[in-house]
């Protein structure tokens, strides 16, 4: 069997009116968003593998939540209610509610941050790092090498380089370290995640100099899967037991809600230390809302306790996991070159491969990302030289397309039409050309760059 049992059935459907337009509608809508996916309407994406982030479907439950949900300004039951799961599935004393994960990486780094701090990261992450070098903090990656290479197949490659760690620390100073950032299935290199026994590697490190290490527990569940099915001594224990010895090892984190909090917009950070806490009280009532819903609805924050409650069972995370891997499987079957292993939540399109003729410079993910579209109505994101580079910092060199799937939301059917279209793309892939920059906005310049081809699309 390709794919786990659906731990679900049916009960709402959305229409999706992509669907039905030509490909000569396509052509236009792709021209009109600047060849950029971000900057096409809803209406005109088929199967939308933008993102899994806020667009994944919720539970009869959450729905009833999103009724149930308290919407007082100052001291919202749903905001207890979300406090109390948070804690209980993972050990934090304070949560401070945020409007998105960014609102919390946006405190977190104003508070814990004094100017010219090394930060070390695996990898980076766009509004994390970003958030990082806002507050002046040095973003440094301390990644494993093997997160830098597509085909490398290590299965834990959101480890940290504990040498390297150890380098930046001897280097600069623990004085000039603000804190050590720890990323679960990082996002960037394909949903890779680290190990606990890597994990506990760091939390020595951070103990012994004092240094605080603080998690994104975006999509902590799928990490925790991973280390289940991966890990030494882990094959027994439930997706949340696993959850929860991660979050043992920090001291805080910040958490896009979106992902597996199966919400369609939140986010929080959550510390064990009360100064901390104190400061994030303090900065929350400035940038999101009062420090019990922090620009969340009362509702949201209902389905949020409900929503992280259901996506910690081992059935809900390995379902979706088997129909990220049965993506990948069917695409290598082709021989359509992706990041190896598959990750949590998305399969990556290796462009350097797949557009081998086109170089970095005239952005081949950003040119496969139109193609996809053009050819299918499948929206996916390019995680390539325009999503990665930022000012002079060296850039990690991956050149990939994003296929996240959202969580609950489409059938086999949609995967296999997915992997069809990809595969028309890849047998005409000698006669795509490149793109060229027209216009690049400041700062996180992937959501709203705008391209020309440099040939003619086919
Ligand atoms: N951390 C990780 C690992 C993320 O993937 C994201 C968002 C954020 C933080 C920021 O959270 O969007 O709620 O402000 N990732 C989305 C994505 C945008 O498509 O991967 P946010």
């Amino acid at each position: 069997m390709y794919m786990l049992k659906p731990p679900f059935k049916i009960k709402v459907i959305e229409y999706t009116p992509g669907a039905a337009l030509t490909r000569a509608k396509r052509a236009r809508a792709i021209a009109r968003a600047g060849y950029n996916t971000f900057l096409l309407k809803s209406d005109e994406v088929y199967i939308d593998f933008l993102t899994d982030s806020g667009t994944s479907a919720q539970s009869d439950a959450q729905k009833a939540g999103l009724e149930l949900g308290d919407e007082a300004y100052a001291g919202s039951r749903s905001f207890y209610h979300m406090e109390k799961t948070v804690r209980e599935l993972f050990g934090y004393r304070y949560v401070v509610p945020t409007h998105q994960g960014r609102g919390a990486e946006h405190l977190m780094s104003r508070i814990c941050i004094q100017p010219g701090q090394i930060i070390p990261n695996n990898l980076y992450f766009t509004t994390r790092r970003f958030h990082q070098e806002l507050a002046r903090g040095v973003w440094v990656d301390v990644a494993v090498s093997e997160a830098h290479d597509p085909k490398n197949t290590f299965p834990f490659k959101g480890n940290v380089d504990i040498k390297k760690l150890l380098r930046v620390i001897k280097r600069h100073g623990v004085k000039n370290i603000a804190y050590i950032s720890m990323e679960a299935a990082v996002n960037m290199a394909g949903g890779q995640p680290f190990s606990l026994d890597n994990l506990k590697k760091v939390r020595r490190i951070s103990k012994q100099y004092r240094i605080p290490l603080y998690l994104d527990i975006t999509r902590i569940f799928e990490n925790a899967y991973f280390i289940q099915q991966r890990e030494k001594g882990y094959s027994k224990k439930t997706v949340r037991e696993i959850a929860r010895e991660i979050t043992l090892f920090s001291d805080g984190c910040t958490m896009s809600a979106k992902k597996d909090g199966v919400v369609n917009i939140g986010g929080f950070l959550a510390m064990n230390d009360r100064d901390f806490f104190r400061r994030a009280k303090e900065e929350v009532v400035v940038f999101e809302g009062l420090h019990t819903y922090g620009g969340m609805a009362g509702r949201d924050m209902e389905a949020l306790a409900i929503g992280l409650k259901e996506f910690s069972r081992d059935e809900e995370v390995a379902y979706y996991v088997s129909q990220v891997a049965y993506l990948g499987k069917e695409l290598r079957k082709r021989g359509i070159p992706i990041v190896l292993p598959v990750g949590g939540h998305a399969v990556f399109l290796d462009a350097k491969r797949f557009l081998s003729h086109i170089p970095q410079e005239q952005f081949p993910a950003e040119r496969l990302t139109a193609e996809i579209y053009l050819e299918s109505g499948v929206r996916t994101m390019e995680r390539g030289i325009v999503s990665g580079q930022h000012g002079k910092e060296p850039y990690d060199g991956l050149e990939l397309v994003r296929l996240a799937i959202p969580r609950r939301a489409y059938h086999r059917e949609h995967l296999d039409i997915v992997v069809d279209g990809i595969e028309k793309v890849f047998r005409r892939r000698k006669y795509i050309k490149g793109l060229k920059m027209v216009y690049e906005p400041k700062s996180l310049r992937f959501f709203q760059a705008r391209f020309a081809p440099v040939g003619r699309m086919k």
